[in-house]
């Protein structure tokens, strides 16, 4: 994940470091998670490795068959019942430990069919593997590089705000929805979201994905393309930056591209966090599906509806719609779109503004191209909080 800038503030017993955290760590929710965690416990041992099939910022991906009946938690004399899973081993770095550890304390507690299943974990230092539902289906990044059956569109989509809607119901916000960390299936049509790494707990005032933040939480989370603007530019965000990113991967369901990919990581960030610019839609898009991007990647994120009504909304469609728009979704090749990225309409609310920054705040933001000479003008008439962040973008994105 290579813009991902700081650990999730999970809170993990033998991680804690402040006396809150370690107050926190001692509690009988996280005693609990300990005991779960150590029933969860795979050998190494108990892995036979076969291949690779991934790799990402933080990890690397491997099929495997695991040896160890989980609900006996004894092995099995036959071979017949090993079954095959995919072992996600943590690189060494102490980032990758951290996003391990988060990723653990996630995937614990959730059981959804939409959300990929744990099986356990091993933890023989130096080596800190997740054991996984493998999905034969791969990613859904690479998966629309190829020609998609009827009916993908709407049931991949469904299905990760489905996931989402779970989550955020949990309080715990996912944080890098994009679609390399959505997988697919043997049935090839089942969406599974995975890499938990940088989830987090959201604040008590967060229970409603839409509520306030009492907590600022970590600026710059994610991947910048699908990174919502109100995380780009360190303002509060809580569950609906989710909802954002998964504009964008229904972006990408539509056209079969990344969004701004006729631009860098850097100008993506720029584009939708300054300029408030979303990546442009084909011309022919139905009008239901352009005013359901509209409002998910709406520059408001109160304006942003919460997944549960987006799921309600994807079971609609599949009956509601009228056959030509249903076909129109249903292009094996999608809707490749190159016309020109176009800010949004002023936003209701403008960006807040640090104190000491707003006499120079404009109204709008910086436009123009950006680029490694036009970041630096560009980043002169902003305010300070903001150009920090861009630039930090800009120091990573290169
Ligand atoms: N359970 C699985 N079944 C099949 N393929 C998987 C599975 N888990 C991961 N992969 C493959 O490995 C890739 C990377 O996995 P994942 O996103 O979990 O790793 P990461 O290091 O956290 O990545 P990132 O760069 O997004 O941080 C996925 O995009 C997918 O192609
Ligand atoms: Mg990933």
């Amino acid at each position: 994940m290579q813009h991902v800038m700081s650990p999730a503030p999970f809170r993990w017993l033998g991680r804690a470091s402040s006396k809150e955290d370690m107050e926190d760590d001692l509690s009988d929710e996280a005693m609990g998670a300990r005991h779960i965690e150590d029933q969860m416990r795979i050998s190494f041992d108990d892995l036979a490795f076969i291949r690779r099939v991934g790799h990402g910022g933080f990890s690397t991906t491997y099929l495997a068959e695991l040896n160890v009946d989980r609900n006996e938690t004894r092995k099995l004399a036959s071979p017949e019942c090993k079954q095959l899973v995919a072992v996600k081993v943590a690189s060494w770095e102490a980032d990758s430990l951290g996003q391990w550890r988060s990723e653990v304390y996630a995937l614990t507690k959730l059981e959804h069919r939409n959300i990929v299943r744990y099986f356990g974990f091993v933890a023989t230092p130096p080596m800190h593997c997740l054991v996984l539902e493998y999905c034969d289906g791969g990613d859904l990044c690479e998966r629309l590089k190829h020609p998609i059956p009827p009916g993908f569109v709407l049931k991949v989509a469904g299905g990760i705000a489905s996931a989402l809607a779970y989550l955020h119901e949990r309080r715990l916000m996912h944080r890098d929805i994009k679609s390399a960390n959505v997988l697919l299936e043997s049935d090839g049509i089942t969406p599974k979201l995975t890499d938990f790494g940088v989830a987090t707990v959201l604040p008590d005032q967060t229970i409603a994905p839409h509520g306030h933040n009492s907590r600022h939480l970590t600026a710059e989370t994610g991947t910048y393309r699908w990174m919502a603007p109100e995380v780009i530019t360190h303002q509060p965000y809580s569950a609906s930056a989710d909802i954002y990113s998964f504009s964008m991967v229904l972006y990408e369901l539509i056209t079969h591209h990344a969004p701004f990919n006729d631009r860098s990581a850097l100008q993506a960030a720029a584009a939708a966090g300054l300029e408030n610019k979303r990546p442009p839609l084909p011309a022919s898009t139905p009008k239901p599906l352009s005013e359901l991007l509209d409002r998910t990647w709406a520059a408001e994120r109160l304006d942003r509806p919460p997944a549960t009504q987006l799921v309600i909304v994807f079971e609609e469609m599949k009956h509601s719609l009228p056959p030509d728009e249903i076909a129109w979704l249903d292009a094996p090749d999608g809707h490749p779109c190159d016309a020109p990225t176009l800010p949004l309409p002023q936003p209701k609310r403008k960006l807040e503004a640090p104190a000491n920054d707003s006499a120079n705040a404009p109204e709008t933001a910086s436009q123009g191209i950006l680029g490694a000479g036009a970041l630096a003008q560009c980043l002169e008439h902003v305010p300070a909080r903001f150009s920090e962040a861009l630039s930090r973008c800009f120091m990573k994105a290169v």
